[in-house]
């Protein structure tokens, strides 16, 4: 049975099967079946493939592929942690301070999503993978803390150009916020 399935995903994971990271539940740590949960569409991606063979997020900073990745956000989180990710019912993703210390990194932060937390933080297995992606970059993108030593998801390059995120200035710029093409590759 296991066989089976593993040729069949095999297929379209060739090497994240074979080096797969492991993804576990924040809370119970059960494994979390990525796989075999995540819906067909948004698997195959440059950036969901390096992704789940690194747990790094090519999207990061990209911000020609971040639009979709605020509207999920406005769309189905917003509610509960607020417009900018301040707090609101659920706590604030734009600090340094996190609940779960594995949300620093964006392996850890994909688990919290898709397997969901305690009470009111459900699991959003139901997202597409690159969708997934680009939110946790958007999430990322929200940083508001003044220094940038504890973000660990930035490059050394990208840690050089932070500037803790601006609501104001990101609305004045609206479209232009996301110009160009969404482009990534794993080098
Ligand atoms: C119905 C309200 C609700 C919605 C919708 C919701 N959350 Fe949550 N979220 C919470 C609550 C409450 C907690 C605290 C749970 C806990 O501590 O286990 C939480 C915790 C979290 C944490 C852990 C934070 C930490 O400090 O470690 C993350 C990350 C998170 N949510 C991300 C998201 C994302 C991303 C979305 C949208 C896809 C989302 N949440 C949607 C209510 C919500």
């Amino acid at each position: 049975m296991f066989a089976a399935a593993a040729l069949v995903l095999g297929g379209v994971f060739g090497s994240a099967m074979a080096q797969g990271l492991s993804f576990r539940h924040t809370v119970t740590g059960e494994d979390l079946k990525v796989l075999e949960k995540a819906p067909e569409e948004g698997r195959d991606t440059e950036a969901v493939k390096h992704f789940l063979e690194t747990g790094q997020n090519l999207y990061t900073e990209q911000k020609a592929c971040l639009k979709a990745g605020e509207e999920a956000y406005l769309v189905g989180c917003s509610g509960c942690h607020g417009h900018v990710a301040e707090g609101k019912l659920g706590p604030g993703l734009n600090d340094d301070y996190w609940t779960y210390p594995k949300n620093k990194t964006d392996k850890g932060l994909f688990e919290t999503i898709f397997g969901g937390a305690q009470g009111m933080m459900g699991p959003h297995a139901h997202t597409p993978l690159d969708e997934q992606l680009r939110l946790i970059a958007w999430i990322r993108h929200l940083y508001a803390e003044a220094d940038p030593s504890e973000a660990g998801w930035l490059s050394d390059e990208q840690k050089a150009n932070y500037k803790p995120f601006d609501i104001k200035e990101h609305e004045a710029l609206g479209e232009k916020a996301f110009e160009g093409e969404c482009k990534v590759s794993a080098n």
